[in-house]
């Protein structure tokens, strides 16, 4: 019994010699789109699960701009808002991209994330007269995103990680994309 549990503790200590011995890339961001989504007014939709407010924000239209391609957000897609009592809000959107090709390609886009920050920066953020002149490095707006389509000419974004940096200005949030690398 000591015998197997020596055995056991040599082989975890191998293995953790050979891993610390594995330099494993550093993922590096790249800069590769640039977002402006057009937002109908929040819906409060009253509590949501856990101890939050659930907001269904819907999407009337944008645009992108990519170093891939550019083009329109279709209306329709939507945000589910849960904010948390402290203020901090969980995103999850889903909606459509369309390329300015001749004939277009449609994308669809998943974000995910989490706006957090001082209490009272959050404040005002959810405060309409206040909301657009709060600078967005006060508070932190980040996102992480996938794409999918069947297009064949932009298959490369079904494999493809990015990650954002945002903010919420008047009806639109605005968000600069880094690819993972
Ligand atoms: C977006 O478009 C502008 C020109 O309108 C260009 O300068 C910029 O580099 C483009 N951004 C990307 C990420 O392609
Ligand atoms: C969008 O892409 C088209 C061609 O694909 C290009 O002609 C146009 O300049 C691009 N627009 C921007 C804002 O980058
Ligand atoms: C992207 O996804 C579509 C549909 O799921 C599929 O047809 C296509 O082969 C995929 N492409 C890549 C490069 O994964």
């Amino acid at each position: 019994m000591a015998k197997l549990s020596f055995s056991r503790l040599a082989i975890t200590t191998a293995m953790l010699a050979v891993a610390s011995s594995i330099n494993l890339p550093v993922p590096i961001l790249t800069r590769d789109f640039h977002l402006e989504c057009d937002l109908n007014p929040k819906l409060s939709l009253g509590s949501g699960p856990g101890n939050t407010v659930f907001n269904w924000i819907s999407f009337t239209g944008g645009m992108w701009n990519a170093t891939w391609g550019n083009g329109t957000i279709e209306q329709g897609g939507h945000d589910y808002q849960y904010v948390l009592p402290a203020l901090a809000a969980k995103l999850d959107t889903r909606y459509l991209l369309k390329t300015s090709d001749e004939k277009p390609a449609y994308i669809e886009i998943k974000t995910d994330g989490w706006r957090t920050g001082p209490p009272e920066v959050l404040e005002a953020l959810n405060d309409p007269a206040r909301a657009d002149d709060v600078d967005p490095s006060t508070y932190k707006f980040r996102l992480y995103i996938s794409m999918n389509t069947g297009d064949p000419r932009y298959n490369h974004v079904n494999t493809t990680m990015w990650v954002a940096s945002g903010m919420r200005k008047g009806a639109k949030v605005i968000y600069d994309a880094y690819l993972v690398g």
